[in-house]
């Protein structure tokens, strides 16, 4: 797969088969973010990846700590879940799709609970990631790893794996410290999915929509 087949065949996957990934593997795909870009090269990306027991533990004690907890789910760093438009439709056309292919209605609070919930199981892929990052460090670090994260994601798909990107992982980040042992001057950033997609499930046949080329850039002074 060239690099512009792998952009174009990502695709956030939200269910996946129990099939491991080697350790090899998973190195493979790491040493080649580890060639990402970042601003004048400091590399802040730290990345635990968690697999078979530890990952058990991880998805059991988050989820146990959710169910009895939920005024912790706040992220580490500021967040906001408000957004100004063209933002909210953009979001709300995402959770519409993705929630119909689910089966789940409007308003179906139990549900949609529980499916959020999945981000904390992984979608049942059978390895985590889990991204920090100095807490010492500015917004413009965050770009650092999202582009380690891009990278991931693109030689995951290269090799016929599947990823999504979560930010989910940075609620409960308490639970996730204590069982990774993340030291206290470390964000919890972001999560990762990393397996095989299981291509009979109706959610991983979603496409999210993208907004046209003139919708974003600006072209200056060409010819
Ligand atoms: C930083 C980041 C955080 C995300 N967090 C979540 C998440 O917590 N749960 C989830 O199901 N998807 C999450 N996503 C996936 C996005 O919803 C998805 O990338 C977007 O809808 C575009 O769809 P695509 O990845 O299939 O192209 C996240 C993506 C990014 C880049």
């Amino acid at each position: 797969m060239n690099l512009d087949e792998a952009l174009k065949a990502r695709k956030s996957v939200r269910a996946f088969r129990p099939d491991p990934v080697p350790l090899d593997l998973a190195r493979e795909i790491l040493e080649l973010a580890r060639l990402s870009p970042s601003g004048t090269n400091i590399q802040p990306w730290k990345v635990h990846i968690v697999a078979g027991e530890t990952r058990r533990r991880l998805e059991e004690e988050v989820l146990a700590h959710r169910e009895t907890r939920p005024a912790d789910a706040n992220a580490e760093f500021p967040r906001t879940s408000k957004r100004k438009e063209p933002y909210t439709t953009r979001m709300r056309t995402l959770g519409k799709a993705m929630y119909g292919l689910l089966g789940i209605p409007k308003g179906d609070e139990a549900a949609n609970w529980h499916q959020w919930g999945r981000n904390y199981r992984f979608f049942d892929a059978p390895v985590g990631l889990i991204f920090t990052i100095d807490k010492d460090l500015d917004a413009m670090s965050f770009l650092d790893i999202g582009i380690f994260m891009q990278s991931i994601m693109l030689a995951a798909k290269s090799r016929g794996l599947d990823t999504c990107s979560q930010g989910a992982w940075n609620n409960f980040w308490t639970v996730t410290r204590r069982v990774l042992n993340v030291p206290g001057d470390e964000y919890i950033v972001c999560g990762m999915s990393l397996g095989y997609a299981d291509e009979t499930q109706a959610v991983n046949t979603l496409i999210a929509e993208r907004e046209p080329l003139e919708s974003f850039a600006t072209f200056h002074g060409f010819a």
